[in-house]
C-alpha cells in the first residue's frame, strides 16, 4: 500500500496523520473542500514533510470527484476524516450531520468498491460508548449516543459492519478517538476553530489569546479527583502515528481499536498544566454542568497496543506546551 487518499486532508487530524503517513513514505493524496480548514494548511503541510502531496478540492459527498481521483491516482488505501464535528451543532442542526457525515462515507464506499479499493481506516469517536458502564472503556463496551453527531459515528459503524458481512474482500479499520489536543512541533498546523470552539484546549488557547474574556468550566460536583470532568487527552500526532500503524497491520478483515493514552485527566488539572508548563494565566469560572456530559471518560488501549504496537508517548505537558507554541506562532 503506497498511495493513501486521505479525506478531510486539511483538517485538524488529517493533517497531523498526512505527516506521519510523508514520515512513513506513503504518497498522499487528499481531498478536502475547505468547509473547516484553510487551503493555508496545505503550504504547511509542503513545508513540514518537504513531499509532493496531492490536493483536490471537492467534496466527499461528490461521486463524479472520488471517480476522477480513483482514475487518476490509483489508490491504495482510503484514510476518511471528512465529516462534521460540533456536537452543539448537530443538536441544532441534525440533518446537515446526517446528510454529510453519511452521505459522504456512503459515496465513498461507492466509488471504492468500483474501484476495487478494499482497505479503509474510519475515523470514529469515543462518543459511541455514550456513558461508559465502567472506566477504563473497552472496545466490546456497549455502544449509545446521546447526539446526533454520535449518532452519525454510530450509523458509519454499522454500515461498515454491513459491508464487510457482505464482502469478506473489505478491510476496514474503526478507530475510536479519545481526545485530540496539541499540535506538530513545527508549530505550523494545528486546532484554531473559526466559531466558538466545542473542546477544551481550543478554548483555553482563545482566551489566553483574549479572543474570548473566560474559559467556562461546566460543573465541579462530578464523582472524580477535583469535581470537573475527567477526559483521556491526547496528542494529535501520536494519534496520528495511530494510522500508519493501522496501515500496516497485517491483521485483515474488520478491526476496531480505542486510540488513546489509557489515561483520565480533570478539567482543572489540564488548565493547571497549561497555565504552568506556558507561564501564563486562564481566566476561568465554574459554572452549572452541561447536559449530555459525563463524570470521566477513558480508554483501555491494551488492544491497540497488542495488535498494532501503539502506545501514546507524549503527556499532557508536552501537549500544553505543542498547543501555545502553535497559536503563538499563528496568531498576532
Ligand atoms: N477532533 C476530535 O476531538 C475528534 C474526536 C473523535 C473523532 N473525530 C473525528 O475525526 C475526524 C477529523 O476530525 P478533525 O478534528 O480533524 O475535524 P476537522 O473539522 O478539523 O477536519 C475535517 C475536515 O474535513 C473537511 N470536510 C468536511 N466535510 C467534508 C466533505 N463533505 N467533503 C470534503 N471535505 C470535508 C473539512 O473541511 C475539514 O478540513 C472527523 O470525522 C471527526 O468526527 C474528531
Amino acid at each position: 500500500m503506497k498511495n493513501i487518499l486521505v479525506t478531510g486532508g486539511l483538517g485538524f487530524i488529517g493533517s497531523h496523520t498526512v505527516v506521519e503517513l510523508c514520515k512513513n513514505d506513503y504518497h498522499v493524496v487528499i481531498i478536502d473542500n475547505l468547509s473547516n480548514s484553510s487551503i493555508d494548511v496545505l503550504d504547511k503541510l509542503k513545508k513540514i514533510t518537504k513531499k509532493e502531496i496531492a490536493f483536490y478540492e471537492d467534496d466527499v459527498c461528490n461521486k463524479e470527484a472520488l471517480k476522477k481521483i480513483f482514475k487518476k491516482e490509483k489508490i491504495d488505501a482510503v484514510i476518511h476524516f471528512a465529516g462534521f464535528k460540533a456536537v452543539g451543532e448537530s443538536v441544532e442542526k441534525p440533518l446537515k450531520y446526517y446528510r454529510n457525515n453519511l452521505d459522504s462515507t456512503i459515496s465513498l464506499l461507492e466509488v471504492m468498491d468500483e474501484y476495487a479499493c478494499f482497505n479503509l481506516i474510519f475515523s470514529s469517536s469515543a462518543t459511541v460508548y455514550g456513558k461508559p458502564k465502567s472506566l477504563p472503556i473497552k472496545e466490546d463496551f456497549p455502544l449509545s449516543t446521546t447526539n446526533p453527531y454520535g449518532t452519525t459515528k454510530l450509523f458509519i459503524e454499522h454500515i461498515l459492519e454491513d459491508l464487510y458481512t457482505s464482502n469478506n474482500k473489505w478491510n476496514i479499520t474503526i478507530l475510536r478517538y479519545f481526545n485530540p489536543i496539541g499540535a506538530d512541533k513545527s508549530g505550523l498546523i494545528g486546532e484554531n476553530p473559526k466559531d466558538i470552539p466545542n473542546n477544551l484546549m481550543p478554548y483555553i488557547l482563545k482566551v489566553v489569546t483574549k479572543e474570548l474574556p473566560v474559559l467556562r468550566i461546566f460543573g465541579d460536583d462530578y464523582d472524580t479527583v477535583d469535581g470537573t470532568g475527567v477526559r483521556d487527552y491526547i496528542h494529535v500526532s501520536d494519534l496520528a502515528y495511530g494510522h500508519v500503524l493501522a496501515l500496516k497491520n497485517k491483521k485483515e478483515g474488520l478491526k476496531i481499536y480505542n486510540l488513546g493514552t489509557g489515561h483520565g485527566t480533570s478539567v482543572l488539572e489540564l488548565v493547571k498544566t497549561f497555565e504552568k508548563v506556558n507561564n501564563v494565566k486562564v481566566n476561568k469560572e465554574i459554572t452549572k454542568r452541561r447536559p449530555g456530559d459525563i463524570d470521566a471518560c477513558f480508554a483501555s488501549c491494551d488492544k491497540a497496543f497488542k495488535e498494532l504496537g501503539f502506545k501514546a508517548k507524549y503527556d499532557v505537558e508536552e501537549m500544553c506546551l505543542d498547543a501555545y507554541n502553535f497559536i503563538k506562532k499563528n496568531t498576532n
